[in-house]
C-alpha cells in the first residue's frame, strides 16, 4: 500500500504542514523501497533524511514551544528525545549489517505518524494559533 499525504495529517498550518509531509514522502520511500525488495539500497539516505528531519522539524517545534511558554513542552519533548534517540540505535545498528533493521524502522516511522503527528502534534495547534501562527 502507497503511504500519500491524506488530509487528515494535517494540522491546518501549513508551514508545519510542509515539514510533516517530507515525513510522509521518506515514510513513504522505505516502504515502497521494502516492497520492492531494494531497501538495501536507500537505508542509509533514508537514516540521513531522518536525522535531517530531526535537525530541521524537531527542532522548529521545540523552538515555539518555549517561545509560547506550551503547557505540553516537556512531555512532547520527551517524545522527540525518544525519536532521536532511535534514528541514532537505527544508525548504529546499521553500521553492524542487522537484517531486520528496515522492516523495524518502516513499523517506527507508521507509529510516529500515528501517535507523534497525529495526536501530539495536533495538542499544540491551539497554542500555535493564539500566538498568531498560521
Ligand atoms: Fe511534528
Ligand atoms: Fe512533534
Amino acid at each position: 500500500m502507497a503511504i500519500i499525504w491524506k488530509e487528515e495529517y494535517s494540522l491546518g498550518i501549513e508551514g508545519i504542514d510542509n515539514q510533516h509531509k517530507k515525513f510522509i514522502a521518506i515514510l513513504s520511500s522505505l516502504s515502497k523501497a521494502l516492497s520492492e525488495r531494494r531497501e538495501k539500497d536507500i537505508i542509509a539516505d533514508i537514516l540521513l533524511d531522518l536525522q535531517e528531519y530531526a535537525e530541521m522539524h524537531l527542532a522548529f517545534e521545540e523552538k515555539y514551544f518555549e517561545k509560547f511558554h506550551y503547557e505540553n513542552e516537556e512531555e512532547h519533548n520527551k517524545e522527540h528525545r525518544y525519536y532521536r534517540w532511535k534514528i541514532q540505535e537505527f544508525i548504529d545498528r546499521h553500521k553492524a549489517e542487522d537484517q531486520l533493521l528496515s522492516i523495524e524502522m518502516l513499523h517506527f516511522l507508521e507509529d510516529w505518524l500515528e501517535e507523534h503527528i497525529m495526536k501530539s502534534d495536533k495538542k499544540y495547534v491551539e497554542c500555535f494559533r493564539r500566538n498568531g501562527i498560521k
